[in-house]
């Protein structure tokens, strides 16, 4: 038993050093709207970053987890059902059952490229967690998030204007980048988008609409989660004070009394 503690111990602490080893850049934090926990997402925000994923980041990466439909979902981008079916018309799906390609439906997913080796960005926003503190402990991710939308802020914002020659693929360095060279070219440029809301589409501002996106496109049932999870904490601490009481009167014949 003892042995089996200590040999879980060990491997928790080289798990976490291994961890905070792989952090290099510094990964700046920003107060996103869905952090802490009463965080919610703003609608807003996702819909501008649903934009910029579809205009600029889809031509290279896919979403394959992401349910089209979800679009139109309270909590995450709130799009109204006909919007949906439209974005999902101009999407092109490949039939499970006949095998051949067709426009898609709000009950498909979003369709997957691996055409320029890109990554799926389906779940990415969770996948690189930039902040593990204090110590690993990880603690500090209930109310600054794991970091994973400020990593990919991060990394949309941190190019040079350095390149490199490897092999026959060109190479962009990124502050941002955990080998400080990445293969993909830097996809933003101020004014690349034009937001429908009017806001300004600056490298910044969509680094930053896109990130929220992709962590909804992660976890797209947060605000439930935390609202039952409040429920859930609210639930306990009642019963809680009627455990107390009960125990307090199960016992009170027997308190203060002298044992024979
Ligand atoms: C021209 C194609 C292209 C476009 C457009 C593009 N990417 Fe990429 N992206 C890539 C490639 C290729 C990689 C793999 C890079 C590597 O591993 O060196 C990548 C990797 C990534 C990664 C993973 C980095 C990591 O830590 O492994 C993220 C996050 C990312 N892209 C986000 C985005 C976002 C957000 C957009 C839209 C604003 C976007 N990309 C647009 C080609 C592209």
């Amino acid at each position: 038993m003892l042995r089996k503690l200590t040999i879980a111990a060990a491997s928790v602490l080289a798990l976490s050093g291994a961890a905070l080893g792989a952090e290099q850049a510094h990964i700046e934090d920003f107060a996103f709207s869905f952090e802490g926990p009463f965080g919610t997402f703003d609608e807003h925000q996702l819909q501008r970053g649903l934009q910029v994923f579809t205009e600029v980041c889809s031509a290279c990466h896919g979403m394959k987890l992401v349910r089209i439909g979800e679009l139109a979902d309270e909590g995450g981008p709130h799009l109204p059902e006909d919007q949906v079916r439209a974005y999902a018309a101009n999407l092109t799906v490949i039939d499970k059952e006949t095998g051949e390609e067709r426009p898609a439906t709000p009950a498909d997913r979003f369709p997957a490229n691996t055409a320029a080796g890109a990554p799926d960005l389906s779940v990415m926003a969770k996948a690189r967690a930039a902040f593990h503190g204090p110590y690993g402990l990880g603690i500090n991710q209930l109310f600054r998030g794991i970091g994973g939308p400020e990593y990919i802020h991060a990394l949309l914002t941190g190019y040079t204007e350095e390149t490199k020659e490897e092999a026959g693929t060109t190479f962009y360095e990124n502050h941002a980048f955990p080998t400080g060279w990445i293969a993909m070219p830097p996809p933003l440029s101020d004014g690349l988008v034009t937001y429908a809301d009017g806001t300004e589409a600056s490298v910044e501002q969509m680094s930053r609409d896109v990130s929220a996106f992709l962590m909804w496109a992660a976890e797209p049932k947060m605000m439930e989660r935390k609202k039952a999870g409040f429920v859930a904490v609210l639930f306990l601490g009642l019963l809680t004070v009627l455990l107390y009481l009960t125990n307090k009167r199960i016992w009170a014949p027997h308190k203060g009394r002298k044992s024979a």
